[in-house]
Order: C-alpha cells, then sequence, then structure tokens
C-alpha cells in the first residue's frame, strides 16, 4: 500500500463527490457527513467519471449511464455481485489520505 495526499477536508464540503488523479490511477473522492469514502474513479460499466456522478445519502449516481453503487462498499445498488474497488482513507489533522496498492 502506498499513502498519498489528495485533500484537505475543509475544502470538500459533506454530500460532494470529486475526481482527483493519483499517478496514473483515477480515483473518486467523496464526503458523506465527516467521513471520506475513495473508489476507483471509473466506472466499470463503461467508463464514466464516478467522481463527477450526483451523491444522495451514500450513494453515487453514474453521470453517464445512471449506475449507481454505495460509495462505503463499492457494491452496485441493483446488481449486488458488481463491487466497484474501493480504497482506503485516512483523516489526519484535516488532511486527506487515499491508500492505494
Ligand atoms: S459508464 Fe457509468 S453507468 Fe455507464
Amino acid at each position: 500500500m502506498s499513502r498519498h495526499l489528495i485533500a484537505h477536508a475543509d475544502e470538500f464540503p459533506p454530500g460532494s463527490g470529486r475526481e482527483l488523479t493519483v499517478g496514473d490511477r483515477v480515483i473518486a473522492l467523496f464526503r458523506i457527513g465527516d467521513e471520506f469514502y475513495a473508489m476507483d474513479g471509473i466506472c466499470p460499466h463503461a467508463g464514466g467519471p464516478l467522481g463527477q456522478g450526483y451523491v444522495s445519502g451514500s450513494r453515487v449516481t453514474c453521470p453517464w449511464h445512471g449506475w449507481q453503487f454505495d460509495v462505503k462498499t463499492g457494491r452496485h445498488c441493483l446488481t449486488p455481485n458488481i463491487v466497484h474497488e474501493t480504497f482506503p482513507v485516512i483523516l489526519e489533522d484535516g488532511d486527506v489520505y487515499v491508500e492505494l496498492p
């Protein structure tokens, strides 16, 4: 695992998501309440930008064709055997880090 500083919590309002890049990876980072969650930012359906999706509760809707995922688990909301890759997030002194394999 490698740890990467990707955001500052105070720049990230609750209920929001954002697309970020770390090296050659696209990461979708979400803030749900005071917790942060990270998942692979490339939608497994056809490559849509999950970090640009609409966030409601802990659910993000891909802006391209509407697939929905729980950002906490990466699980597809209608087809639970589809589980998108998620990554551990660490919040430390207002800094948000993601751990990537
Ligand atoms: S690319 Fe995400 S739903 Fe199609």
